[in-house]
């Protein structure tokens, strides 16, 4: 290869690697708009715990009580959930199963028709087996927590998660009226420093879109509705991927394995070498 040649070589990768930045700045800055949780702006962080049988039995319960109703989880069996979530089936069966013709091997298809709920709700309320791969757990745990009451709106609530949302807050019983509040909070300086008047009084200015419930309008207080919400997002971390929890256990196992085996094998490989010297 002539000098020409090479220095037309790097020539070509250097525009390649121009073109690889740019592209991938520019979807990483289309996929920053908005922020990932709309309104809210950044997302709550959820922490799943699939070993939790209470946390998960629990979620269940309020999954099967306040949103079966609308939403099918069409990839999942009756039978398996009373099994991976350790409920006896009768139990099951007995009290969470609403239609009694339904069997342990039948599919969670919903109970309500899509074309007629097409029409009530203006969207078809979606399937949620894997709405917590879609969205992720962070924006399912936000978008259940921040519903706000907004007369404009159909059911007279919107969602800072999801503007505009066709879904009722079918919550709101037990969370309570949730409002949108403007506080007034101290105005920070250049410097970090909160900043003040002549006399030292802490200058404050008044920011909206705080999030506050009407005290005593629910049935639970904040602490309790927050849990009801991480064991409903908790359930639904479980339906999108029931074997994570074992997934995650083999993991383990097959990294200590693969110790325990470079381990020998490093002994092995030492007591071969003592042959050659
Ligand atoms: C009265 C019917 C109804 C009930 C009950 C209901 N939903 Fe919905 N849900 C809807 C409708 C309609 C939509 C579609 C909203 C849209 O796209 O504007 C929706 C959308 C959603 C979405 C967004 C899915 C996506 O990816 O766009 C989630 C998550 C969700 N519902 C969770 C729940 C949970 C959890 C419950 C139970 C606490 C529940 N829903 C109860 C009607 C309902």
């Amino acid at each position: 290869m002539t000098t020409k040649q090479k220095v037309i070589k790097i020539n070509k990768s250097v525009k390649f690697l121009l073109l690889f930045t740019l592209l991938f700045g520019i979807n990483n800055l289309l996929s920053a708009e908005g922020g990932p949780c709309k309104d809210y702006g950044d997302c709550d962080k959820f922490k799943y715990s699939l070993n939790d049988m209470e946390s998960l039995q629990s979620g269940a319960s309020t999954f099967l009580n306040y949103c079966y109703g609308c939403h099918s989880l069409q990839y999942s069996r009756w039978g398996r959930i009373a099994k991976d979530l350790q409920i006896p089936e009768d139990i099951f069966f007995e009290n969470l199963v609403f239609d009694k013709s339904i069997k342990a091997g039948d599919l969670m298809t919903g109970a309500m028709p899509k074309d007629e709920s097409a029409q009530w709700f203006g969207v078809a309320p979606p399937d949620l087996t894997l709405v917590s791969r879609v969205r992720g757990d962070d924006w399912l745990y936000s978008y259940l927590r921040t519903y706000y009451e907004d007369s404009s709106k159909q059911y007279g609530v919107n969602n800072l998660v999801y503007p505009g949302t066709a879904m009722p807050n079918v919550l709101a019983a037990l969370q309570g009226n949730q409002k949108l509040i403007c506080k007034n909070i101290p105005i920070i300086a250049k410097n970090g420093g909160e900043k003040r008047d002549s006399e030292g009084n802490a200058l404050t200015k008044e920011k909206c879109g705080f999030l506050q419930v009407e005290e005593g309008t629910g049935s639970l207080n904040k602490e309790d509705f927050d849990k009801v919400i991480y064991d409903l997002t908790n359930f639904l971390v479980y339906v999108g991927e029931p074997s994570k929890a074992s997934r995650e256990r083999i993991g383990w196992y097959v990294i200590f394995y693969f110790l325990i085996f470079t381990a020998l094998s490093a002994l092995l490989y030492r007591e071969y070498h003592k042959d050659y010297h």
